[in-house]
């Protein structure tokens, strides 16, 4: 049997392509309430506020300065080698940096800042450019807020009690369900993983942790892991 290998990553692998995470200082909600920008109940309060708010978002995705970086182009290599079938990146990010390295078996289970859905028909469709709200009254950013239902849990849920590594990636443990997903890992006897700029809070549920920039562990973590498998 292959070796299946289940990465989530958070916002700290993205970091250095330039995208602020999402607890740091002068993170992503400096200056915007979460409960504003991030809730459904902020949205119907201000939907101009908060389609503006996504349009900076979208806009600063695609600017050109903000690229891949090494840590996504390891990850996206180990798939290349192993197999889609044997490695899937379930990320809490959406952005799109890990399909630009060329990952294939993405999960984004807070969804995508490139894409839009209808409220009234549940239809996703790409969207590149600026929303504007007067226009498109049904049209919601394709984002997971807080208290929504992440995408795709099913799913994850399957990749995990089959996973024989668990690798956490950039991601400080703060939100559930991702949160949640070392316990189950361990429970069904995959050897887990941290990765990350500094210990997690759930560090102590790892079995293997090594600290330090992603653009640095990564690559080596994969060689490594190359190597030896
Ligand atoms: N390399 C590796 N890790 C890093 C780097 C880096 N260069 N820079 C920061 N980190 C780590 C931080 O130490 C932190 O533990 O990345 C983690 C980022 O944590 P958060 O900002 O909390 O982001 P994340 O865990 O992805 O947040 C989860 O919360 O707001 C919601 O929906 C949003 O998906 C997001 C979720």
């Amino acid at each position: 049997m292959p070796t299946k290998i289940v990465i989530l990553t958070g916002a700290g692998i993205s970091a250095e392509s330039g995208l602020s995470t999402f607890r740091a200082q002068n993170g992503l909600w400096e200056g915007y309430n979460v409960d504003d920008v991030a809730t459904y109940e902020g949205y119907l309060r201000d939907p101009n506020m908060v389609h503006n708010f996504y349009n900076m978002l979208r806009r600063k995705l695609q600017s050109p300065t903000v690229k891949p970086n090494k840590a996504h182009i390891a990850l996206a290599k180990l798939e290349n080698k192993l197999g889609s079938e044997n490695v899937t990146v379930v990320t809490q990010n959406v952005d799109n940096l890990h399909e630009q390295a060329g990952s294939k078996n993405i999960i984004h289970m807070h969804g995508e800042l490139l894409k839009v859905r209808n409220e009234k028909t549940g239809k996703i469709a790409d969207c590149f450019n600026d929303i504007e709200y007067s226009k498109n009254h049904n049209i919601r950013p394709h984002i997971v807020w807080f208290g929504e239902i992440p995408l795709q849990m099913e799913r994850i849920y399957n990749k995990l009690e089959h996973a024989d590594y668990f690798i956490s990636i950039g991601t400080s443990g703060n939100v559930y369900p991702a949160a949640g997903f070392v316990q189950i890992a361990n429970q069904f006897g995959a050897k887990t993983i941290e990765l990350n700029l500094e210990p997690s809070l759930k560090e102590s549920l790892f079995k293997t942790k090594v600290y330090g920039p992603a653009s640095k562990v990564i690559p080596e973590f994969v060689k490594q892991f190359l190597i030896d498998s």
